[in-house]
């Protein structure tokens, strides 16, 4: 990651020059490690409802525990670009009401651009946003806020004429002002398609490799969820079982008395601990 803070117009800038990484983060601690791990951006994404919220899906998750999350992860990046997921409802209903809500995310979140999912339909939303000063992040592909009306967490853009939608959408979102566009389960030659047809930075999640960047949710590529595992997951650690395994560990040693040692106790002043043992006051 380069030395000086990333932003929007760097990330539009890096297309062409190099890759992007991006990872999600939901809390101070995990942006730090994202952040000294080189992502370019982190994401407080709504999948903050899944990973950590225990929801069934992201359509719940409100703006109140964004903006939680949200200011919580700012305290942890520094150089990455922290963009904060609009969440479901958001901005879907009318322009005015997606402005004042990316504002809060900003002001109140701390968050540095926002990422809405959908197209063309919302590209109204996305312009008056952009031009009140707020960098927008795009979202096409499997879009898990339209999960009812997908009908389930299936790959899209499949066939020609969906491909084709899915192109007009990546391009009226890029009209309207998106700085990078996240495309999630596409084939990949449609992800090629698309990278190759708007100047924006795409950013994919099992969207193959000629997209300009690529995101992973913190907790699959550490093996931390173990809910589901998408086909595009790529677990780098399995977290999970070393966790179990420490977390058994501390409670057979508080039951037998192994834990604490005298290495993790405090000790008193012997002179100090007779004074306390033989007389009734200092
Ligand atoms: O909510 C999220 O984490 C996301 C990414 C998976 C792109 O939208």
């Amino acid at each position: 990651m380069p030395e000086t803070p990333v932003t929007a117009l760097s990330v539009m800038h890096a297309k062409g020059r190099r890759k992007l990484a991006v990872v999600t983060a939901y809390d101070a601690g995990q942006a730090r490690l994202a952040e000294a791990a080189g992502a370019d951006v982190l994401l407080v994404g709504d999948s903050l409802a899944m990973v950590v919220l225990g929801l069934p899906d992201t359509v719940s998750v409100t703006m109140e525990q964004m903006i939680h999350h949200s200011l919580a992860a700012s305290r942890g990046a520094h150089k990455a670009l922290l963009v904060t997921d609009m969440p479901f409802l958001s901005y879907q209903t009318d322009v005015p009401e997606a402005v004042r809500n990316a504002g809060r995310l900003l002001k109140e979140g701390r968050a540095r651009a926002v990422k809405v999912e959908g197209g063309a339909e919302i590209a109204p939303q996305v312009r008056a946003m952009v031009l009140a000063g707020i960098p927008v992040m795009g979202h096409v592909g499997l879009t898990p806020q339209h999960v009812a009306s997908l009908g389930g967490y299936k790959v899209q853009g499949k066939s020609a004429g969906a491909a084709r939608r899915l192109l007009e959408d990546a391009k009226a979102l890029t009209d309207a002002g998106c700085f990078a566009l996240v495309l999630e389960c596409v084939p990949a030659a449609v992800a090629r398609l698309v990278t190759e047809a708007i100047p924006i930075p795409t950013i994919g999640i099992g969207g193959g490799p000629d997209c300009d960047g690529q995101v992973l949710v913190f907790h699959d590529l550490l093996g931390l969820f173990e809910g589901f595992r998408p086909k595009f997951v790529k677990r780098y650690a399995e977290m999970a079982g070393d966790v179990r395994e420490a977390l058994g560990r501390f409670c057979e040693e508080v039951r037998s008395g192994a834990f604490p040692g005298p290495e993790h106790s405090f000790e008193m002043d012997q002179e100090e601990l007779d004074r306390l043992l033989t007389t009734k006051d200092d």
